[in-house]
C-alpha cells in the first residue's frame, strides 16, 4: 500500500509546493506595499513609541526622579540660581548641554498635542505616564522661566562656550548664563511658542484631573501671549547670539499658533477673533502649503484650526477658519504621493526631504499631521479630500504616514533604522550618534576639554542614546555614521517629539477626542 500511495503523495506534495510558491510570488509581487504588513505594524509602531519616549529621559536636566537611564544622573542643579529662579529642570536640546527655550517649548507643544489626541492609545501600552511626566518636566521649567509679566528666560548656557567643551552634563563646569527677553528686548516668536506649549499642556493636565496645575499653565500662557503680541520683535534680533543655533525667521506663525492653542484651551472668543482678524491678513499665508518645523508653525496651526472647524460650532461656520482648513488640505495634497499637486521634495524611495540639516524633521512632522488630519476627517464623517480634482481619503493619509515611519524604521536603501535602539525593518541603527553623554563612559569625569578624546574616538558610543532620532539621510539616501557628522548624526529633542507624535498616531486606531474643542 505504501508503495502505491507514495508517488500519489509526492504528486500532491509537488502540486502543493508549486501552489504555495506561486501564491507566495504572486503575494510578494502584488501586495500593496503598506497595507499587507498592517497587523505587524501596529506593534512595531507601539515599540517605536516606547523607544522614542526614552530619549526625553536621556535629555532631562536637574534632579532626576525615578531615573531609569543607567548612565544619566543629576546635573545643572544650580541653573538660574543667581537670579533666584529654579531653571534646573527642562531638557538639553540635542547632543550638547544648552537649554534653548524656543525649540524646547515647541517640543512641549507637540508632546502635549500628541497626549491630547492619542493619550488613550498611549495608556494601552503604558506610555501615558512617561509622556505626561516628560511634558511636566518641561512645563515646570517654562513656568519658572516666566517669573513676572513681560519677562521670559529663554536660554540657559551659552552656545559658543558650550560647544568648546565635550563633557558629561553630570560633571560640566562651564558657566551657565541665563538669557531673557523683556519689553525693551522682545521675542514674540519664543514668547508665543511658550504660550502655545502652556495652553496645550493645560488641556493635558485638565484632562488628567490636575485642575490647579492646569489653571496655572493657562494663566501663564495668556500672560505670555499678551507679552508676545504687545511687544513685537524677533528674539534673534534681541539676542543675536541665537542666530547661529535657532534663528527665528518670523514670528507671525507663532502668534497664530499660540492664538489657536489658546482658543482650543480656553474657548474664549477673543482668541478666535485674533486668529481670524488682522493677524490672519498679515501672517496666515493662505493657500500656500509650507513645511512644518521648529521655525514654521503654520501647517500645525492650519491643522489645529481645521480641528476647530470640524468639531467646534462657533468656529465651524467662520469663513476665515475655512481658509485655514483649505490650506491644511493643500498641505495634505502636497505630501500625498499620488496627488496632482504633490511636492518634488522627496527622495527616490519616497521620503519627504527638504533640508540637509536634520532632514527627518519634515517627513516625520508631516506624517504626523497627515495621519492626524485623516483622523479628524474620519471622526467628522468627512471622508473626501480633493486635490485638484482627484479624491483622497483618510486611508491615503494613513498610508503616507506609515510609509514615512517605515522608512525611518529601516525600510530604505541604506537598510538603516534612524531610531537609535530599534533595528525595526532595517539591519542596524547608528552607533556613533553625536551626543556627549552617550559618547563618554559613565564613570569618567573629563573636564571641559579633556572629553574631546571621546568625540574623536573610533569606538561606538559606550552608552546607547535610546530613542534618539538622528538627523537623517542625505537626498541620495546615504548616511555616514560618524560622531562628528553633526548634520546627519545629531539627535534633537524636538525631532524626538515629532517621532513620538508620529508613532503614537499610527499605533492608535483613531482615538482623537472630539469633545476637546
Ligand atoms: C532685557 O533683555 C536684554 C536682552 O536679554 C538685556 O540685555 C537687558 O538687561 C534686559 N533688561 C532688563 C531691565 O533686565
Ligand atoms: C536669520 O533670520 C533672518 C530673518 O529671516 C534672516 O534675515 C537672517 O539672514 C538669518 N540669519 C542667519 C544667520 O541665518
Ligand atoms: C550623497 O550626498 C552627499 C551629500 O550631498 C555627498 O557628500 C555624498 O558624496 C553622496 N554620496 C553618493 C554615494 O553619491
Amino acid at each position: 500500500m505504501g508503495k502505491v500511495k507514495k508517488p500519489c503523495c509526492c504528486t500532491i506534495f509537488i502540486i502543493l509546493v508549486v501552489i504555495v510558491v506561486a501564491a507566495g510570488i504572486a503575494y510578494a509581487v502584488l501586495r500593496p506595499k503598506n497595507k499587507a504588513k498592517s497587523s505587524v505594524d501596529e506593534t512595531k509602531y507601539a515599540d517605536a513609541l516606547k523607544v522614542s519616549l526614552q530619549f526625553l529621559d536621556i535629555q532631562k536636566a536637574g534632579k532626576l526622579v525615578n531615573n531609569k537611564i543607567s548612565w544619566r544622573g543629576n546635573s545643572a542643579l544650580k541653573d538660574g540660581s543667581e537670579l533666584n529662579v529654579d531653571l534646573s529642570k527642562g531638557l538639553y536640546d540635542a547632543g550638547d548641554h544648552v537649554k534653548f527655550g524656543f525649540p524646547m517649548a515647541f517640543t512641549a507643544t507637540i508632546l502635549a498635542w500628541t497626549i491630547l489626541e492619542y493619550g488613550e492609545s498611549m495608556k494601552k501600552v503604558d506610555q501615558y505616564k512617561p509622556a505626561t511626566n516628560s511634558l511636566r518636566w518641561i512645563t515646570d521649567y517654562l513656568v519658572n522661566a516666566h517669573p513676572k509679566d513681560n519677562v521670559l528666560y529663554v536660554q540657559v548656557g551659552d552656545g559658543e562656550a558650550d560647544h568648546k567643551c565635550w563633557d558629561r552634563p553630570e560633571t560640566m563646569s562651564d558657566k551657565r548664563p541665563v538669557s531673557q527677553i523683556n519689553k525693551t528686548s522682545p521675542g514674540t516668536d519664543v514668547a508665543a511658542e511658550t504660550a502655545a506649549a502652556l495652553a496645550a499642556a493645560s488641556l493635558v493636565f485638565k484632562k488628567s484631573g490636575d485642575a490647579s496645575y492646569s489653571e496655572e499653565l493657562l494663566k501663564h500662557s495668556k500672560q505670555l501671549f499678551s507679552f508676545a503680541d504687545k511687544y513685537r520683535g524677533l528674539y534673534s534680533a534681541s539676542l543675536p547670539k541665537v542666530k547661529k543655533f535657532y534663528n527665528s525667521t518670523g514670528y507671525g506663525d507663532e502668534l497664530l499658533w499660540a492664538g489657536a492653542w489658546l482658543y482650543h484651551a480656553s474657548g474664549e472668543k477673543r482668541y478666535l477673533d485674533f486668529v481670524t482678524g488682522k493677524a490672519a491678513d498679515d501672517y496666515a499665508n493662505f493657500d500656500d502649503p509650507t513645511w512644518f518645523s521648529w521655525d514654521n508653525k503654520l501647517p500645525g496651526t492650519q491643522v489645529l484650526l481645521a480641528r476647530s472647524s470640524c468639531f467646534d460650532a462657533d468656529a465651524g461656520g467662520n469663513s476665515v477658519i475655512e481658509m485655514y482648513k483649505k490650506t491644511a488640505e493643500a498641505v495634505m495634497c502636497n505630501v500625498l504621493p499620488n496627488s496632482p499637486t504633490t511636492t518634488s521634495s522627496r527622495t527616490d524611495s519616497g521620503l519627504i526631504w527638504v533640508s540637509e540639516w536634520n532632514s527627518l524633521q519634515h517627513p516625520v512632522g508631516h506624517a504626523f499631521l497627515a495621519n492626524l488630519y485623516g483622523d479628524y476627517m474620519k471622526k467628522s464623517n468627512n471622508k473626501k479630500l480633493d486635490c485638484d480634482g482627484e479624491t483622497f481619503g483618510p486611508d491615503d493619509l494613513r498610508d503616507f504616514a506609515k510609509s514615512q515611519a517605515n522608512y525611518v524604521l529601516g525600510e530604505n536603501p541604506a537598510k538603516m533604522s534612524y531610531l537609535v535602539g530599534m533595528v525595526g525593518y532595517g539591519e542596524k541603527f547608528p552607533e556613533f550618534v553625536h551626543h556627549r553623554g552617550a559618547s563618554i563612559p559613565a564613570d569618567e569625569k573629563p573636564s571641559c576639554s579633556e572629553g574631546f578624546k571621546w568625540l574623536e574616538s573610533d569606538e561606538p558610543n559606550p552608552n546607547e542614546a535610546t530613542g534618539a532620532l538622528v538627523g537623517g539621510p542625505y537626498l541620495n539616501e546615504t548616511y555616514v555614521d560618524a560622531r562628528n557628522n553633526v548634520k546627519q548624526g545629531e539627535p534633537t529633542t524636538y525631532s524626538c517629539a515629532l517621532a513620538i507624535a508620529l508613532f503614537s498616531s499610527i499605533s492608535a486606531t483613531n482615538d482623537v477626542d472630539k469633545s476637546l474643542s
